[in-house]
């Protein structure tokens, strides 16, 4: 077993999947939860949320390592019986779009009560996404008030942003392409990097260790959310300036500018728009806070209003091939925010559907290959929940591609043809072979228009 034991607070995406990859590699993993539903599940070596390959993992460690990951619903023993502990609550965008870093502070304030007791040397570690300056001003400071130990002296203190996406969890947890550490003195992030050199190992050649301050690793993850959010609110204006044009498709465009060396090619897929549950959070989060030090951020405040325009214009499309919407019966195939996943935080396709009701539109039917309970969960009546695209596309007067799942990338011209009542079709992902389609059934997609 490793040296170091560490305690990870918070079960989310992050907290879970590292604990598992940790206790994987041999290290002694105490995870902490306050629902103990979710304990008992982990405990049982059961997976308590969907995440891709995460149940393989945990099936390693019960069959292999069984007594190194632990979840209890104490983090305050959980701090006291490790070496090492890792902040991985969520921060929720508050009602007026700021971050929420209440679940951050009632954490800090446990670790407080476990350090007052403990006299032996602590690191630690904020991963969650966090403002300039919480780390160590929230944090930092609710652990001394309570504990009475300095940071840097008596317990360590470092922030290293976590860059996963969902779907991708387990691979980015366990190949990252940096580790980013900020660190209130070298000891704390010495002790850190000491412990990613042992889980990473060999993987460290191709993975570079960035030191530096608390508030610039704080920042970093914000530089990072907001540039993949630019590049897609970019490649959207360019997809409505190629839609100026007859026969300039956007596809093609974004493709010659992501082969130029100083770019590359991925996050520049024009569509209906970004979702999930961290670009709009942060990027909101980072407007909100750099607003309350008087600083108006211009380029955030266009990318989210891009992302938002092109629910709109995605019916504004439709409208234009049908006519008005409002009588008709519409179909969304896809719900989710991105394939792969029943999450439908931030998706585009609540804001088609709310677009739709304001214009009239009362007759919406939805598909998702997985997302339909989630997306009930999130929408409630505001639409119908075909159990089946053909049952989606039944007695359809338009149908509008929200999300890009593999099962909806097989469908030919006929299957539209044959299922609906008049098979008109907006391609919001551009998944389809644009001439092929469009010279089969009325279509349009994003970012290409056709001479007519
Ligand atoms: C994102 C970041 O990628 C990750 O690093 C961060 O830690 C959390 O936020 P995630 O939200 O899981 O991850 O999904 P991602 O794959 O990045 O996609 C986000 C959204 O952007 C999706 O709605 C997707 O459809 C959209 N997108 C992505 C585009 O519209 N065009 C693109 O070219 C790429």
């Amino acid at each position: 077993m490793y040296k170091y034991k560490v305690s990870i607070l918070g079960t989310g995406f992050i907290g879970l999947c590292s604990a598992a990859c940790f206790s994987n590699k041999g290290i002694k993993v105490l995870a902490s939860t306050h629902n103990e539903k979710k304990a008992k599940l982990i405990n049982d070596g059961k997976a308590p949320f969907f995440e891709a390959n995460l149940q393989e993992i945990m099936d390693d460690v019960k069959k292999n390592n069984s007594d190194l990951l632990q979840c209890l619903t104490d983090p305050v023993k959980a701090v006291l019986e490790t070496d090492i502990s890792m902040i991985t609550q969520g921060t929720p965008m508050r009602d007026d779009k700021s971050i929420d870093l209440g679940f951050i502070e009632s954490t800090a304030r446990e670790i407080g009560e476990a350090l007052k007791t403990k006299d032996k040397y602590h690191l630690i570690v904020v991963r969650s996404t966090v403002v300039p300056g919480t780390t160590r001003n929230l944090v930092g400071k609710i652990i001394t008030e309570i504990s009475g130990k300095e940071p840097g002296k008596d317990f360590g203190l470092c922030m290293q942003p976590e860059f996963l996406a969902e779907g991708r969890s387990i691979e980015d947890t366990l190949h990252p392409d940096r580790i980013v550490i900020g660190g209130v003195d070298k000891r704390s992030g010495d002790m850190l990097q000491e412990f990613y050199e042992y889980f990473y190992g060999d993987h460290l050649q191709n993975c570079p260790i960035l030191r530096m301050n608390l508030e610039s690793a704080e920042l970093v993850k914000y530089g990072n959310n907001c540039l993949l959010s630019t590049k897609i609110s970019y490649a959207n204006e360019f997809a409505n300036f190629a839609e100026l044009v007859p026969n300039v498709d956007i596809a093609q465009v974004m493709a010659g500018v992501g082969l130029d060396y100083r770019l590359n090619s991925r996050f520049l897929n024009a569509g209906v728009g970004f979702g999930g549950s961290c670009f709009h959070k942060d990027v909101n989060a980072i407007k909100a806070w750099s607003k309350s030090k008087g600083y108006t951020s211009r380029l955030l405040e266009a990318v989210l209003g891009i992302n938002d325009d092109q629910a709109i214009h995605i019916v504004d499309m439709a409208e234009e091939l049908v006519g008005k919407l409002a009588g008709k019966k519409v179909t969304l195939l896809g719900l989710a925010f991105k394939p792969g996943t029943d999450d439908m935080r931030e998706a585009a396709s609540i804001r088609v559907v709310d677009e739709l009701l304001k214009r009239g539109v009362t007759d919406i039917i939805g598909y998702d290959p997985k997302a339909n309970e989630t997306a009930e969960v999130e929408m409630g009546d505001k639409l119908k929940y075909a159990k089946s695209i053909t049952e989606a596309l039944n007695d359809s007067e338009c149908t509008l591609l929200i999300t890009e799942w593999d099962e909806f990338k097989k469908l030919t011209p006929d299957d539209f043809k044959k299922q609906m009542k008049t098979p008109n079709l907006v391609d919001g992902r551009r998944i389809y072979d644009y001439e092929k389609f469009n010279n089969a059934l009325p279509f349009k997609a994003i970012g290409r228009v056709n001479l007519d």
